[in-house]
């Protein structure tokens, strides 16, 4: 079974966290009870890259049999959870096309609610820093913070189970984000086993460039070719990899959803040849993209290859691996 921890949160106040609104790296703060009686509540929400993702085939319910195996990224959204009296949820977004009803914060408390009978209205503040249908899983992390700062703040009796039914009921995803760090996820995404945090110094750093267009999940999985499909392997072969703390080699990545994602989205191939020009040795899409992510050992090629890419007009975030729960992770060079 697996383990939820608490939700990692900010201490009360009136504003938004300045410090995580104007950096994506900004030190983490502990995680911290908060006494029911609060009126609000804040929460930090984390993106995260694929480092491979191994399509196995088609099922009868129409999602896709997966291996992929995810790593949570210190880019993240801030959400402030506010007890109103008119007994509605509600979401205010800093993007507006999020406001909605559909959003998936809003779902995700709608379904506590429900399960335990609670007839609390909930105002949601959604300052969004993760791009929008972007690979990175910012609507499923919103999803899973929403959940965990529910669970806490009222202190609810719901069990891990329980608390997994309800995410995996609101995304594929969601799951992988009630513990985040670096996990293999299998089924549709939702079977969620948790890795130790090792991490190759290789790897340190992580660029993440989005291009300018969304890509729509749906579409890329509906497309896909049964050609495309593979065994697993590799989302088996990196989990067992990272473990042992071996090395890892280029044609480790592995993205299932890539070869369709670059071919029918142009600006998505160009970004990433652009990348290689740039100075990536290696790029990969998270998944259905269209962001794509290069790791880099050394900060100041990171950084170098950053500002290039940002001056031809790229979105781009210089980004590390983050444990919300822990804190912590184990940096191997080969052979340590
Ligand atoms: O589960 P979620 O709503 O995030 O998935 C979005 C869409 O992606 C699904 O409607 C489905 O078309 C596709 N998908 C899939 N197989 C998966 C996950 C997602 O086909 N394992």
């Amino acid at each position: 079974m697996l383990a939820i921890p608490p939700p990692f949160c900010y201490p009360i106040g009136d504003e938004l966290d300045k410090s995580a609104i104007s950096m994506h790296n900004a030190p983490m703060s502990l995680a911290k009870h908060r006494d029911i009686t609060d009126k609000r509540y804040f929460v930090r929400s984390y993106a995260k890259i694929n480092l491979t993702l191994d399509v196995l085939g088609r099922r009868s319910d129409g999602y896709h049999e997966l291996a992929t195996v995810m790593q949570t990224v210190d880019l993240y959204d801030t959400i402030r959870l506010t007890a109103t009296d008119d007994g509605s949820v509600r979401v205010v977004c800093s993007s507006p096309e999020l406001s909605h009803d559909d959003n998936l914060a809003v779902r995700a408390a709608k379904a506590v609610c429900q399960r335990c009978s609670i007839a609390q209205g909930i105002l949601i503040n959604l300052h969004k820093r993760i791009p929008v249908a972007a690979g990175l899983g910012g609507g499923s992390s919103n999803a899973a913070a929403v959940l965990l700062a529910l669970q806490q703040w009222w202190q609810l009796p719901l069990t891990s189970s329980e608390m997994l039914a309800i995410a995996a009921s609101l995304g594929s995803d969601v799951p992988f984000f009630l513990t985040g760090g670096l996990a293999l996820c299998e089924g549709r995404g939702e079977r969620v086993t948790p890795l130790a945090p090792h991490w190759p110094a290789s790897m340190r750093w992580l660029l993440l460039v989005k291009p300018a267009i969304s890509v729509s999940t749906a579409t890329v999985f509906r497309n896909l070719p049964a050609s495309d499909y593979t065994d697993g392997s590799h989302s088996y072969k990196i989990s067992t990899a990272l473990q042992a703390k071996d090395e890892l080699r280029p044609e480790d990545l592995h993205n299932g959803l890539e070869r369709g994602t670059l071919e029918r989205y142009p600006e998505v191939a160009q970004a990433r040849e652009d990348m290689l020009r740039a100075g990536a040795a290696r790029v990969r899409l998270s998944g259905s993209g269209p962001t794509l992510f290069a790791p880099f050992s050394e900060l100041t090629q990171a950084a170098r290859t950053q500002q290039q890419l940002h001056a031809q007009g790229y979105e781009v975030y210089l980004s590390c691996v983050t444990y919300p729960n822990t804190g912590k992770v184990s940096f191997y060079s080969h052979g340590c």
